[in-house]
């Protein structure tokens, strides 16, 4: 059951940006809301990395705003993003392979007691979190070089988790994976949702998207190109709103209605 609270935590009304003679955005609307997974997909060049870069404060918008629980709130900044509650984990991951699981979770959060660095505490707090989480990793002290592709973008999840976020974005978090993997940040992402974060996804991969997902909001060439709600829309929807083409199975289905309803006509 989906329970999804009337006001969305994150809401984007009208944004637009422009790269020189790259219209990049046009007047898009996004919502997230607490509980829910939204999928934002799109071809490349659709805008979808641009449109997390202006949530997150890395590159923010020409024109439109950002609202929070309702508010509007400006993000010039990376931390004005994370001061809200909005995580972002890129899709480079940027962990430190020679670093162990304890020392990337708290990479420049470093735990403290008395000047030197609270190992200890770090390692308990990581377990924890790990454990809450369900994620699944031989030992919090291996370098995360030795880790699977799935264990380490999960590890790259934890870590966003500990400024305590209320929306976690994830930029392709299984594009790299292969089945096996896929399933366990899939799992992840559930965790999540079930902790009542909004949950912004991009991703390319549909079996993903229709696997975790409640709704998929479409960029196509900087603009909304429809938001659908997952259990009512057919993948071949979602594929004709990315593509934007005329000939594809839905509207042959709708051609040759309209054909066998006209030819009955003539018959009569
Ligand atoms: N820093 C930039 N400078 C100029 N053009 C850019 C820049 N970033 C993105 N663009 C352009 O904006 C459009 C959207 O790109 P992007 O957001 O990366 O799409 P997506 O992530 O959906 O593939 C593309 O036409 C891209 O070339
Ligand atoms: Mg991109």
């Amino acid at each position: 059951m989906i329970h999804v609270s009337a006001t969305p935590v994150l809401a984007l009304r009208g944004v637009s940006k422009r790269f020189g003679a790259v219209q990049a955005l046009t007047d898009v609307e996004l919502e997230v809301h607490p509980g829910e997974v939204v999928a934002l997909v799109g071809d490349n060049g659709a805008g979808k990395s641009t449109l997390v870069k202006a949530i997150a404060g890395v590159s923010p918008a020409d024109e439109g705003r950002l609202e929070w629980n309702g508010e509007p709130v400006s993000v010039d900044k990376p931390h004005d993003a994370q001061e809200l509650g909005i995580a972002t984990v890129y899709q480079d991951l940027a962990l430190c392979d020679n670093l162990d699981v304890v020392g990337n979770l708290f990479l420049g959060n470093e735990l403290k007691s008395g000047g030197i660095l609270d190992e200890v505490e770090m390692e308990r707090r990581s377990r924890e979190l790990l454990s809450t989480l369900s994620i699944r990793i031989p030992s919090v002290r291996i370098p995360v070089a030795s880790l699977s592709g799935g264990q380490r973008q999960t590890v790259a999840i934890a870590r966003s988790l500990l400024g305590e976020p209320r929306v976690v974005i994830l930029d392709e978090p299984t594009a790299a994976l292969g089945v096996e993997q896929t399933a366990q940040v899939l799992d992840l992402v559930e965790r999540l949702r079930e902790r009542e974060l909004g949950v912004l996804l991009i991703s390319h991969n549909m079996a993903d998207v229709r696997a975790v997902s409640d709704r998929v909001a479409v960029l196509r060439l900087g603009r909304n190109n429809g938001t659908f709600t997952v259990s009512e829309t057919s993948q071949e929807e979602i594929v004709s709103a990315i593509t934007g083409a005329t000939d594809n199975v839905v509207t042959r289905r709708n051609a040759r209605t309209a054909q066998q309803a006209s030819t009955t006509e003539v018959r009569k």
